[in-house]
């Protein structure tokens, strides 16, 4: 990079190369401390932090004295000269030979000291600036480019959706409504309908934005904001969700094993968890079977009933791992999954109960990160879906073109990028896995 606007982590990277040498770094003041003729300070430029040593007489006059006017994250630019350091985290410091304050900053409102997580969100804009908030969107940065990277790997199309839709994709009642001119629109829920249709003309897409959920659920896995990836693949059936789906969540954490060590130590991630995940497959059971090892965990629950959050915490209890569950009850399926007999052979229905979904679950109550199955690939049945969900045939029409013209058995699915970086990061809650989240009583900052 130019010279002037070298970075903190671009001089540790490099730093046998800037040993002894000069350099300016811009950044904010992050932490300071004086004990007489020495001064200390922490630079925090973004990219990372460096401790920088004022001593007196090898210190410009001017720099010295003026040091206790530094007030917290006041931005400044220092002049100093590197020098390696075994000792200190970043492998080097600073000492500094001038600093120039570019604004002193007011009373900076996050100190040290505990602050309660309500204040904290209220101060979303500053908070970002915190040790942990800052490597958890870090690992979300790379999260984002492991994903596209993996898809292009795979000669998947990136295919993107409208975020102003006319139809509901999964279910009405958690749409957020918007009047567009003379009629009324919706924030998709999902890019799923628009993706088959470009698997249709590309083979292999992947839809990738922000999507919308007017979900009234305050847990630690909802937003009603967030984004989500939505592989959909022509001439694909259920299995191949679940071999995508595991390659591609084995590809992320593998990414960010590699990539991302010094964030992860930031949020005392235990990285052996995540070792054990890439070294195998993930179990995949039926809901059926699910139903089995809940019962005998106290669980028990109906048939055709959906998983909770203890339900989901179990299952991944048992098992320690991502687990996929399949063959869902279709009740609690939407309108466009294909239906299947009981997957033990039980036939209980002629156009089946089952529907063909598999979704993933996350141990450590994570919860689902993926959601997705095979499609319902016959017009006809189609047609009959839409109805008996109360959806409008005329608004679905370009969609059952899909199946008039060239249709084919398709799968996809959708996986959820903030729950996934919740899990990664081993961050508590998705409000820290997104810079602004949007959730049921949060618009602001
Ligand atoms: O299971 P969902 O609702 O599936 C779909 O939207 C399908 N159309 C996807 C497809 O087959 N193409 O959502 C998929 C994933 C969930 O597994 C979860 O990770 C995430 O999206 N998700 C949410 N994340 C945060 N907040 C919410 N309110 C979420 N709702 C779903
Ligand atoms: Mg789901």
């Amino acid at each position: 990079m130019e010279n002037n606007r070298l970075t903190i982590a671009q001089v540790a990277k490099a730093v046998d190369q800037y040993d002894g040498k000069e350099v300016t770094l811009k950044g904010w003041v992050f932490n300071k401390r004086s004990s007489g003729k020495i001064k200390f300070l922490v630079l925090r430029d973004g990219s990372a932090h460096i401790q920088g040593v004022l001593v007196k007489g090898e210190c410009e006059d001017e720099t010295f004295e003026g040091f206790d006017r530094l007030t917290q994250e006041s931005s400044i630019k220092v002049t100093g000269k590197i020098r390696k350091e075994p000792k200190a985290r970043l492998g080097c410091e600073i000492t500094v030979m001038r600093i120039e304050a570019v604004q002193i900053a007011q009373e900076y409102p996050i100190t040290p000291k505990e602050h309660g997580v309500e204040f904290l969100m209220e101060n979303r804009h500053l908070w970002i600036r915190s040790n942990r908030q800052w490597a958890a969107l870090r690992v979300r940065s790379e999260i984002m480019w492991a994903i596209q990277a993996f898809f292009r790997e795979r000669g998947f199309i990136r295919f993107d959706p409208p975020i102003l839709s006319a139809t509901s994709c999964e279910g009405t009642s958690t749409l957020f409504t918007t009047p567009y001119f003379d009629e009324k629109a919706y924030l998709t829920q999902s890019g799923q309908l628009y993706g088959e249709a470009g698997a249709f003309a590309f083979g292999n897409i992947y839809t990738f934005g922000p999507t919308f959920r007017a979900e009234k659920s305050k847990t630690r896995k909802h937003l009603t904001e967030f984004w989500m990836v939505e592989p959909e693949m022509a001439f694909a059936e259920l299995p191949d969700v679940m071999d995508l789906g595991e390659a591609f969540v084995t590809y992320i954490i593998k990414h960010c094993l590699a990539n991302c060590q010094k964030e992860l130590k930031i949020l005392e991630r235990d990285t052996s968890e995540l070792e054990k995940i890439v070294a195998g497959p993930f179990p995949r059971i039926s809901y059926d079977e699910a139903l089995v090892i809940l019962k005998k965990r106290g669980l028990e629950i109906p048939w055709g009933e959906d998983f909770g959050a203890p339900h989901e915490t179990a299952l991944g209890e048992e098992f320690g791992k991502p687990v996929f569950i399949h063959h869902f009850p279709a009740q609690i399926k939407a309108f466009y999954f294909k239906h299947a007999d009981d997957p033990n052979g039980g036939g209980i229905d002629k156009d089946g109960k089952y529907a063909l979904g598999a979704d993933l679950i996350a141990p450590f109550g994570y919860g689902e990160i993926i959601g997705g199955g095979q499609r319902e690939d016959k017009v006809e049945i189609l047609e009959r879906r839409l109805a008996e969900h109360g959806l409008k045939k005329a608004d679905y029409n370009w969609y059952l073109d899909l199946r008039r013209f060239g249709s084919t058995p398709h799968a996809g699915f959708g996986l959820g990028v903030e729950r996934t970086v919740a899990w990664v990061t081993g961050v508590e809650h998705v409000r820290e896995t997104i810079p602004f989240p949007r959730m049921i009583n949060t618009i602001k900052p």
